[in-house]
């Protein structure tokens, strides 16, 4: 089916894996007890920190914008325009993003995502990162679709 059945036992600590999913990317991060807590610090850069505008499913519109908050999952596609943003970590972000250290920079036209896919203030992207329906099957298992 076009559903995708994702392993995740073996994604270390702030490590990013990638999937197809109908023809899309899709990103999923384990995310650090550190980059959940620096989600907090910059709510006031950002266009929708409470993800109002519909971009992902209900169970999805929280802080993490996740079901787990270790694991992000993410469609990796520019809301702007559709080009494929850059994982910056490690304060490689900070260049974009006073303060911030790990996020996703798109290099088309310079929109700028934290690490729960939510989009900054005064970039051309207008929404936050699309969540994908997703659900876990066991604590190991993802299942996209
Ligand atoms: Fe990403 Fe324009 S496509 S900023």
């Amino acid at each position: 089916g076009a559903d995708v059945e994702v392993d995740i036992s073996g994604i270390e600590p702030g490590q990013l894996i990638r999937v197809m999913w109908r023809s899309k990317p899709v990103w999923i991060v384990r995310r650090t007890p550190e980059l959940l807590a620096a989600l907090a610090a910059h709510e006031d850069q950002l266009k929708d920190p409470n993800s109002e505008v519909e971009q992902q499913p209900a169970f999805a519109q929280n802080q993490w914008r996740s079901i787990k908050e270790e694991y992000l999952v993410l469609v990796g596609i520019c809301t702007h325009l559709g080009c494929s943003p850059q994982h910056l970590k490690d304060g490689a972000m900070e260049q974009y993003a006073e303060g911030v250290a790990d996020g996703f920079f798109c290099p088309c036209h310079g929109s700028k995502f934290d690490m729960a896919g939510r989009v900054f203030s005064n970039v051309p992207a207008p929404s936050n990162l699309v969540v994908p329906p997703y659900q876990f099957v066991d604590d190991n298992t993802i299942i996209i679709g």
